[in-house]
């Protein structure tokens, strides 16, 4: 007798799935993943200037800190103006340096008394006869490791690498633009450096992310899809422009990385497309620094003034707003409505698997960089150093992250976006063809091109 049982079946054919084939989890990318001592990314990272903490988070107690997968200790040392990095742990029996003493010559071990200077001599070992053989032979053979510190506008930064080549500190342009004020601010993110770094390379994801995805982030004007065009300044420098349509507006928009972290955008809130705005600067000026595989913060200055932000983000609030669209401390249903950076790039899992990703053309600007990076690091295992941010004729180096909104009337049909092509276009010649020009008349004759641009139509 035929069975007439009725059988569940799926809705779709499950021919057409195929969660077994790919349920095996892609490698991490560990050539531009890995930063600790010793990895080929961690020398390579290990050739430049990093912020590691902000001036005001350093009282008068020692801070350990973790970066480059290093464990190091923070303090602050003679009349407390003065700063100093070393190994979280004591060279004499590993007790930590975070329950040391600062005093007025360096930093002093809990355990025995031990007294390191700043650059990780050994100054005293109280314990021991000061003459005696083995404390000489101590001293003058050994030292605490340590690293150089340059405090430099509330950002506290060190150099790890090798101290025959520390590079000098480089001075950018947007340090000093008049009438602007520079907040230092963190961001910590729980997740591996480059999937932070890639969302200053990825200008489509703000008018998703930040955008049309739940609600508008910044600006309505940002929900609108740009006309997108990467270039490649020199070996180190890539930016990424974004060409909207707001009304009768253009606007363009920039945002820009050098290698290997520094990161600059347009504003934030005050150029929304609606009002013509010329060269104004960027949100923040930011690093995003890897504490470990997993970990990264974004150390920087949110920048408020008529060039940058309104006054009115200058907070703690603001700063995370500015940062990534949205503050940092939610309820995960708050999360999930409404995402920002954090979860779009920590939901990716403590190391994205670049191999599980399928780049399209408008990733043409995470691309280009990643591969750059790779070449950079593997020159530098063939013993060429990689390049430091250029500075032109010991100018400041020129950076172009900014929003710039002209009034040029729509034209009919799909003419206006190649028109907004070719207005983005010109506006990124005009400004790389007046890199040369100090500051200031560079600044005045950026802004007055723009000025004939727009009168041009
Ligand atoms: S462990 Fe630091 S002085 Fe002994
Ligand atoms: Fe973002």
């Amino acid at each position: 007798m035929a069975s007439s049982i009725t059988r569940p079946q799926p809705s779709i054919s499950p021919s057409s799935f195929s969660g077994y084939s790919q349920s095996k989890p892609a490698e991490i990318d560990r050539e531009i993943a890995e930063v600790g001592p010793g990895t080929v990314c961690g020398e390579y990272l290990r050739r430049f200037w990093h912020p590691v903490f902000m001036t005001s988070d350093l009282d008068d107690m020692p801070k350990a800190i973790k970066i480059l997968g290093e464990e190091l200790v923070l303090f602050r040392y003679g009349d407390k103006t003065k700063i100093g990095l070393v190994h979280k742990y004591c060279p004499h029996r590993r007790a930590s340096l975070e329950y040391g003493k600062c005093e007025a010559n360096g930093i002093r071990c809990c355990y025995h008394g031990w007294l390191f200077a700043p650059d990780g001599e050994i100054l005293e070992t109280p314990g021991e006869d000061n003459d005696a053989k083995a404390a000489n032979h101590l001293r003058a053979s050994k030292r605490l490791g340590a690293y150089p510190v340059i405090e430099y506008k509330g950002l506290i930064f060190t150099y790890m690498g090798p101290p025959e080549l520390v590079p000098e500190f480089p001075i950018y342009d947007t340090f000093e633009i008049e009438g602007m004020k520079m907040s230092p601010y963190k961001a910590p993110y729980k997740c591996n450096w480059i999937q932070v770094l890639d969302a200053i390379m990825d200008p489509v994801h703000t008018s998703f992310l930040h955008s049309q995805n739940s609600h508008p982030q910044f600006s309505d004007g940002m929900c609108e899809l740009g006309e997108l065009k990467f270039y490649e300044r020199n070996e180190n420098h890539f930016l990424g422009s974004s060409t909207r349509r707001v009304n009768d507006n253009a606007w363009v928009r920039l945002n820009e990385l050098i290698l290997p972290n520094f990161t600059q955008a347009g504003s934030a809130y005050t150029a929304d497309g609606t009002k013509q705005h010329y060269f104004g600067r960027s949100a923040f000026t930011r690093w995003v620094v890897p504490v470990d595989d997993e970990n990264s913060i974004a150390f920087a200055w949110a920048n408020f003034g008529e060039r940058g932000d309104p006054h009115e983000y200058d907070n703690q609030d603001g700063y995370e707003m500015i940062e990534q669209g949205e503050v940092l401390e939610r309820s995960d249903l708050e999360r999930q409505k409404f995402p920002a950076d954090s979860e779009a790039v920590e939901g990716m899992g403590a190391i994205s698997t670049h191999k599980g990703e399928n780049l399209m053309p408008s990733d043409r600007g995470v691309t280009i960089y990643r591969q750059r990076i790779r070449r950079q690091i593997r020159e530098l295992g063939k013993g060429q150093e990689p390049p430091q941010p250029l500075s032109i004729d010991g100018m400041t180096v020129r950076t172009y992250g900014q929003d710039t909104v002209l009034h040029m009337p729509k034209k009919e049909g799909p003419a206006d976006r190649k028109f907004l092509a070719v207005i983005g276009e010109k506006v990124m010649a005009m400004e790389f063809e007046h890199e040369g020009k100090d500051d200031a008349a560079r600044d005045a004759s950026i802004i007055a091109e723009l000025k004939n641009i727009e009168a041009e139509g």
